[in-house]
């Protein structure tokens, strides 16, 4: 949630009392090598430590996952924070006035309504599981809650609620309290009537899920009805404080599970994460009935490794398990999919078979993204006649060729040949040829679809810099320097500015010389709190990792201009030749003569 931007007097106060390696070694065993400290990766799993924390720039950065950042930074990915939410903790830990200044009266008019919705969310769910628990009201919804076999604990739980039938519950409760009733309508826990002359209740006669955001604040309700009718869940409208592609049900609880075991279990239903939830899985989250979108992917991301998509066995779920794994496999989780037999749902699966069961079948059996799609392909083949083997082959092998690991290709064909007992030669056999004709297509042109989405592909080229083109480590190298001393920020910005090749990197130099004319010392801890972007904060941390020498030379600094500065020139001049030679085609002679010449001033530069 972002409420306005935080003041800098308190970003850097809560960076200058939280030294990186006390907030780091809350969570990781360091041990000093040199100007660094090293450990075990909190954030992927791995035995030999490429975690690296650097107190003198007071900066953290993995090699192998490609972490980093500063101590909110890390305090964002290990506790799942948003970035107000960490400077906001850390401020009280640190007993840095906050409050006072950002958020309360005072402050902005538009974070004065959000803390009144989130009061008057906090009150309504209150209320709702009070009438569910101890009113003559609630005795129905009660009634079938106990049916479906949930439980108290698990109505405390999740602060499962009721609202009654009437119109205006809610409206008289939040009016006695002085809530502007508009804004609670804008918010979504209203309704105006039509004829405009006052609101009603939005939720009536439906038991009340409250929904949560990361830090466990109620920001919407999903309203069931109660046995069969339509709609089955009506949800609150999205608003300032929810919406629904970055929400998901039960995050705030089953974060710290999940951190802990560094796996998530993503469900399709409220009821699902409930069930599983009794059943002893405590690392189990929901969409809000909508698709998985990337954002939800991120979020999830930055707490677990592994995930286990659990979705109903039947058609629809099964179509949306295949749907989501692309999606996951973008953010680089290593996935498993949960089989169902009987097309039930998580929830039914419990009731009927019991959690033990469910754990171990389910979850435990799930298979990996490769397996799932192999046995989605099958469905549509029928294998007892030659035909369907034969098309099922070739589906099944477009899906197992791309794998970039031989002994993982190799299992699946084995299986492969067992299941449909045909010889495991002739699969590979065909196999190669699918690769073959796979790499022919991907030499063309250098985007090769497959390779963005492959988790071994980015975690190979985040560890091998090496590879990189000439003006790439130029480019990097130069704000390396940029980034320690403000007198070769002053140097570059004469002579390149912002024409770097690389449009994060200019990007990059831009922010930096807007941070030196405000007359800051170079700092890239404070620097990096400055950018409030993301993808920039990984670009500059991984910069700030780099063994550059302190010292440097205006023989190295032109050295990395030019090398930069020929980039540009060098796609001129390529361009220019092919304008001769389609010049000398047309029989354009004296055209072609003076395009040489042009580029020939152009090599001299
Ligand atoms: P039960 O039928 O009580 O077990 O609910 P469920 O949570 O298992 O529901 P179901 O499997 O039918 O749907 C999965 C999820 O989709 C739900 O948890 C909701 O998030 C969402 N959903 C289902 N029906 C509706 C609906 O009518 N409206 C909206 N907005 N969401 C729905
Ligand atoms: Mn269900």
């Amino acid at each position: 949630m972002s409420v306005g931007r935080i003041p800098e007097e308190i970003i850097e106060a809560v960076l200058q009392q939280h030294d990186i390696v006390d907030t780091v070694g809350k969570h990781v065993h360091l041990t000093k090598q040199g100007k660094y400290m090293k450990g075990l990766c909190p954030f992927h799993s791995e035995k030999t430590p490429s975690f690296t924390v650097t107190p003198e720039r007071q900066m953290f950065h993995c090699y192998g996952c490609g972490k980093g950042g500063n101590a909110i930074r890390f305090r964002m990915e290990i506790e799942g924070l948003s970035f107000p939410e960490a400077v906001r903790a850390m401020a009280e830990e640190a007993h840095i006035p906050f409050e006072d200044r950002a958020f309360r009266p005072g402050g902005s008019p538009v974070s004065r309504e959000m803390e009144q919705l989130l009061q008057a969310h906090e009150w309504s769910s209150k209320l709702y599981h009070f009438l569910l628990k101890n009113t003559e009201h609630g005795k129905p919804a009660m009634d079938y809650l106990k049916s479906r076999g949930v439980s108290d604990k698990a109505i405390d739980t999740f602060q499962i609620g009721y609202a009654p039938a009437r119109w205006d519950t809610l409206v008289q409760f939040l009016d006695k309290r002085s809530f502007d009733l508009s804004a609670m309508e804008k918010g979504g826990l209203l309704s105006s009537k039509q004829d405009g002359t006052g609101f009603v209740d939005r939720f009536r006669d439906r038991i009340i899920f409250p929904l949560h955001n990361r830090s466990g604040k109620v920001i919407a309700f999903a309203g069931r009805i109660l046995g069969e009718g339509h709609p089955k869940y009506l949800n609150s409208p999205e608003s300032r404080l929810f919406t629904k592609s970055r929400t998901l049900y039960n995050l705030h609880q089953a974060k710290t599970e999940i951190r802990k075991s560094r796996q998530i279990v993503l469900f399709e239903g409220y009821g699902d994460v409930i069930s599983a939830w009794e059943a002893g899985v405590h690392n189990g989250v929901a969409t809000m009935g909508t698709a998985l979108t990337e954002g939800h992917a991120s979020m999830m991301r930055t707490l677990a490794d592994e995930i286990i998509v659990c979705y109903d066995g039947d058609n629809a779920g099964q179509a949306a398990a295949l749907k989501s794994i692309p999606i996951l496999e973008a953010a680089g989780f290593q996935i498993k999919i949960s089989l169902i037999s009987e097309g039930l749902d998580p929830d039914e699966f419990i009731q009927k078979y019991g959690a033990e069961r469910f754990r171990i079948q389910v979850l435990d059996g799930a298979v990996s993204a490769v397996k799932f799609k192999l046995i989605y392909l099958k469905k549509n083949h029928i294998l007892l006649e030659e035909d369907g083997k034969v098309a099922y082959i070739k589906d099944a092998l477009e899906v197992i060729a791309p794998l970039p690991s031989p002994t993982e290709r190799e299992i699946y064909l084995k299986e492969l040949s067992a299941e449909l007992q045909v010889s495991f030669d002739s699969l590979k056999q065909e196999c190669n040829q699918f690769r073959q004709a796979m790499q022919k297509r991907s030499s063309y042109g250098d985007n090769n679809a497959k390779r963005w989405n492959n988790v071994r592909h980015k975690k190979g080229k985040a560890s091998m810099p090496t590879l990189l083109p000439a003006y790439h480590v130029a480019e990097r190298r130069l704000l390396s320097f940029m980034l320690q001393d403000s007198e070769v920020a002053r140097y570059v910005g004469d002579r390149l500015g912002d024409s770097f090749n690389i449009n994060d990197h200019a990007a990059v130099a831009a922010y930096l010389y807007a941070y030196y004319a405000g007359g800051k010392e170079p700092d890239v801890s404070r620097f990096i709190s400055s950018l409030q972007d993301d993808r920039l904060e990984q670009v500059v941390t991984s910069i700030a990792m780099m063994d550059t020498p302190e010292e440097w030379t205006t023989q190295e600094l032109d050295d990395c201009i030019r090398e930069i500065k020929r980039v540009p020139l060098q796609a001129q001049i390529q361009r220019k030749k092919e304008e001769m030679v389609s010049a000398e085609r047309a029989g354009d002679f004296l055209r072609a003569a003076q395009i040489a010449s042009e580029i020939i001033a152009l090599e001299r530069q």
